[in-house]
């Protein structure tokens, strides 16, 4: 995973870098460092093990100065977080920095090849052959060098470089990693993404593989692996900076909750309106391909995967296509049945999941027509893609996915539906209630937020167990998932989603007096079946949450507190659903004392397999 940025310029470039990664560090913090040349070419490396704040006291002691610099935010995966394993590298003579977002999966034959040419080797790390390699090929030009050194490398790399031979510029490269290269004015900018770099400029280049970029402070050349110049269109962001700060809230996770409202309502405008057709922006799928398709697989990672759970159901419903929604890690190494009449739909929030865009390249190579649902613009999936549907939920940054779930589960309603008005599966009737629902969500969600007492109580009297299970079935349990997810990835506390139905095959073995369950009974057509699970762990003893659909009162005489979902279309309650689920996962974390946006081994961004 890991961040990169790189700034030249006229600034004092260490404080730029510092508050780039700053932005970064959801793609990894197990360590943080830059590199600076200096205005004598001298170049000065700085890094630390653990947060960027520990680097930030490193360079109070002893800044460094210079207007060109790279840096790095890590999460480790060869060698342990450590001073020696931290970004930059450099080559053995010291003349070369690397910061590399990626894998190198062939370093242990480059170190074994490199070694034998009289270089030596101090860390653990992949990326430490880098910028021996380049010293290897290094004859006076850097862009040739880097060049050169990934005609030998295989894997993922997003690369920013600085040699002190050439003093003047920044070259870098990126295959299979996310980099950007940011326009300013006399100063320019590569990162990992755009929020690093939204406080100096909205003025981007998306990347594509293997294009390499030199910055110098006169301006962006793009080349591509021959050498020949590339132009390349600008792009202009739109978010703007405070949109990635917390502006007042405690943590980012519980911010973008409470954006959800708004996010919906970004997300919905424009696409779902009563009496008109559902409009999918520029889609270019047309009626006949729709009714070409026999197979929809929905294919993702994390959080938006169980988006997708929720996708197969309601796709599934609304148009009667046979949907399979499948982990991206699993799809694409399990030799999937592919063809011309599949249609792929890959859903990212960053666009940039390793195994998700794996799997698309996978599936397009094998003929299938792919559709990405992503929150970035601009993202390798939006641009692999045959189409792309954006959440427009706005930049989420907390680890722990919330705004961007519930907006990827508005796309799953929209593609239910525009395949259903090509396919005439579903009434004209039925559809525009399912619409005039849609367009209720916004407020709806409002209201839901507006109950956080209830969650915030169950938290403080619960926060402090050791398990808890989450139980439903069909679209509630898609939901389960989400919310056991929610609550195992920033409180650390064992949780597990169950069907309820599965229960009695072995989970039920695990309820004993005082076991917390939180029990999703929002569906109307297995409210009932919902009620006899409820019943079966509370006669052993479980402490139950439940939540029905407003109206359901019925619940009450089974659990010990009650939570009403506002009434809608029962196929789009998990949106509202799951509200009171992130919210009692944040609660909980926050009584544990744990650090909600920055769980402990995990990072925003999974650009590596
Ligand atoms: C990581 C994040 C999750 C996210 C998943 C997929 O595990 O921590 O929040 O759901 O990656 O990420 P994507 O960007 O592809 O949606």
């Amino acid at each position: 995973m890991c961040g990169i940025v790189g700034y030249i310029g006229k600034k004092q470039t260490s404080s730029i870098l510092i508050n780039g990664l700053s932005k970064l560090e959801y793609r990894g913090y197990d360590s943080a460092g830059i590199a600076v040349l200096d205005e004598n070419g001298k170049m000065n490396v700085s890094k630390s093990k653990g947060r960027l704040a520990n680097l930030e006291g490193k360079l109070k002691e002893m800044p460094l100065n210079g207007t060109i610099g790279i840096g790095h935010t890590r999460w480790a995966t060869h060698g342990e977080p450590s001073d020696i394993n931290s970004h930059p590298h450099t080559n053995s003579n010291n003349t070369i920095s690397v910061v590399h977002n990626g894998i190198i999966e062939n370093y242990l034959h480059l170190r074994e090849w490199l070694t034998s040419k009289g270089y030596t080797f101090i860390s653990e790390t992949d990326t430490e052959v880098v910028p021996n390699l380049i010293d290897y090929f290094y004859k006076g030009d850097l862009l040739d060098a880097v060049m050169m050194a990934t005609t030998k490398i295989e894997g993922s790399y997003a690369l920013g470089v600085v040699c002190i031979n050439e003093p003047d510029k920044i070259v870098a490269v990126r295959k299979d990693s996310p980099l950007i290269a940011g326009i300013g004015e006399g100063e320019f900018y590569i990162a990992s993404d755009v929020p690093a770099i939204l406080n100096y400029t909205r003025d981007v280049y998306y990347l594509n593989d293997k294009e390499f970029v030199v910055l110098s402070k006169n301006g962006i050349e793009i080349y591509d692996a021959e050498k020949q110049r590339v132009n390349k269109e600008v792009h202009h962001v739109t978010w703007n900076a405070d949109a990635a700060e917390k502006g007042g809230y405690e943590h980012f996770m519980i911010k973008e909750i409470h954006e959800q409202p708004k996010a919906f309502r970004d997300t919905l405008s424009s696409r779902v309106v009563p009496g008109s057709p559902i409009s999918l922006d520029k889609i270019t799928l047309t009626k006949e391909q729709i009714e070409n398709i026999n197979r929809v697989y929905i294919v993702a990672c994390g959080t938006a995967y169980h988006a997708g759970v929720v996708g197969k159901y309601v796709i599934e419903n609304l148009a009667r296509i046979p949907v399979e929604v499948d982990i991206a890690s699993e799809f694409r190494y399990r030799n999937p049945i592919i063809n011309d009449k599949t249609l792929m739909i890959v859903m990212s929030q960053s666009g940039e999941t390793a195994d998700t865009l794996a799997a698309l390249r996978e599936a397009k190579a094998q003929g299938a027509r792919v559709i990405a649902i992503t929150n970035v613009v601009g993202s390798s999936v939006s641009r692999e893609a045959d189409d792309v549907i954006y959440t427009w939920a706005g930049p989420e940054v907390a680890v722990a996915s919330t705004k961007a779930y519930t907006t990827q589960l508005l796309t799953m309603y929209m593609i239910g539906l525009f395949f259903a008005e090509n396919l005439n599966t579903v009434s004209s009737e039925e559809i525009e209630e399912i619409k005039v629902d849609m367009l209720k969500l916004p407020e709806l969600a409002e209201e839901m937020l507006t109950h956080k007492e209830v969650m915030q109580k169950f938290a403080v009297n619960t926060y402090s167990h050791k398990d808890m299970f989450f139980l439903g079935r069909g679209l509630d349990y898609a939901v389960a998932m989400e919310g056991s997810l929610k609550v195992k990835e920033i409180s650390y506390i064992h949780s597990e989603a169950y069907a309820g139905g599965e229960l009695k095959h072995g989970t039920i073995a695990l309820i004993e007096e005082g076991t917390i369950v939180i029990a999703l009974a929002t569906q109307s057509d297995l409210f009932e079946k919902m009620v006899s699970n409820i019943r079966e762990v509370t006669t052993r003893g479980a402490k139950v949450l439940g939540f029905a659909a407003e109206g359901n009162t019925e619940i009450e005489k089974t659990v010990g507190s009650a939570m009403y979902i506002p009434k809608v279309k029962d196929i789009l309650l998990p949106v509202l659903t799951v509200i009171p689920l992130q919210l009692l996962a944040y609660y909980i974390a926050v009584q544990r004392g744990c650090d909600v946006d920055k769980p402990r081994n995990l990072a925003k961004s999974v650009t590596v397999e």
